[in-house]
């Protein structure tokens, strides 16, 4: 007689999302800037292993970025001052969203600008061109700095951020969701939470990098030529899980819209990714680790369906934010 071997159970772990009518079969995303813009990954595995592709935030015109050296390494991660470096918006659309859509990408595009202005622009010139039906959403990188208001990171001001939402918007199909990026650097994260999603973010993204500084203790000088920088890697995750956590907490409490969280700081495991959806978030990007695993994104993923099978969990959508219930 001839059995036929079980098929893995871990496969019954559910494990897609919807994260404002945008349905992925995994929550497993890159996280913008640390996976280039697809080639660089796919040498690895099918970017259709992801839930979705998360791109390098572009703007308006092509920019070199900051001076060299723009990496630093600490201690359980990295400072990084790469600027926003790319090709602008039209060399985007034209190579790199064309080479993800002919390879079956679902694409999250990030986009940025110097002005509310800038942030629309881009995201109309997105909206018209040939390869948008790869873009299953767009991340509104409000973590830059505003160049208009000298430095000053959007996501630092509530009506600064509500702005560039309430103008990129518009712009885009209602059907496809937007997601604010938020910085951890204020005292009041769901504040500016709250101005994004009353502008119109259909969901978030948390956390960018924190501002930090290297000095080269041989030289004597700041080791990286853009002064500060932005750290990233398991350094950062506390801080994501606390930002994440705060933000559930007030959808909770009726404070905020209930809308879908994207977390992303630190993720280098399922362990690491299960910590993020407890407190709160119902995908998970991975940054840093990529640098050192390229495979990492869609590793991460198969451990956190593992680590879900082996709590009897049928279902990745039923253990996001369980953290709160189960509070001591
Ligand atoms: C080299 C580098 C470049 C990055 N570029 C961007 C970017 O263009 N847009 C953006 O929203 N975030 C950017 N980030 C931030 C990451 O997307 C992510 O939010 C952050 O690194 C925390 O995740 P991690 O600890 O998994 O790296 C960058 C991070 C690194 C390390």
């Amino acid at each position: 007689m001839t059995t036929t071997a079980a098929p893995a159970a871990t496969t019954a772990v559910d494990m897609s999302v919807d994260l404002a009518g945008m349905r992925l079969p995994s929550p497993m995303m890159t996280a913008s800037g640390c996976a280039a813009n697809g080639k660089e990954l796919a040498r690895f595995f099918d970017l259709r292993e992801l839930g979705a592709f998360v791109t390098k935030s572009v703007m308006a015109d092509p920019r070199s970025g900051r001076g060299t050296p723009r990496m630093a390494e600490t201690p359980s991660g990295m400072l990084n001052s790469i600027g926003l470096q790319g090709p602008g918006i039209t060399a985007f659309v034209e190579q790199d969203l064309a080479w993800l859509h002919e390879n079956g990408a679902r694409v999250l595009v990030s986009i940025a600008g110097g002005t509310s202005a800038e942030f629309a622009d881009v995201a109309a010139r997105l909206a018209a061109s040939e390869a948008f039906a790869a873009v299953v959403g767009v991340e509104v990188n409000i973590s830059c700095p505003n160049v208009a208001n000298r430095g000053l990171v959007f996501a630092c001001d509530p009506a600064a951020s509500a702005d560039v939402l309430s103008q990129v918007r518009p712009q885009l199909p209602p059907e496809v969701p937007i997601f604010a990026k938020l910085t951890p650097d204020v005292t009041d994260i769901v504040t500016v939470a709250q101005a994004a999603v009353e502008a119109g973010a259909d969901g978030l993204t948390m956390i960018n990098t924190l501002l930090g500084m290297v000095i080269d203790t041989d030289l004597l000088r700041p080791q990286v030529a853009g002064v500060t920088g932005g750290l990233s890697g398991p350094a950062v995750r506390p801080v994501a899980v606390r930002a994440i956590w705060q933000t559930r907490a007030a959808m909770r409490d009726g404070r905020l819209p209930e809308v879908p969280v994207i977390g992303v700081g630190g993720v280098r495991t399922g362990r690491d990714a299960l910590e993020l959806v407890a407190a709160g978030a119902s995908a998970v990007q991975v940054g840093t680790a990529a640098f050192n695993d390229p495979n990492a994104p869609v590793r991460v993923g198969r451990e956190l369906r593992d680590l879900l099978h082996e709590k009897g969990f049928s279902r990745l959508s039923d253990v996001v934010g369980i953290a709160h219930e189960r509070m001591a």
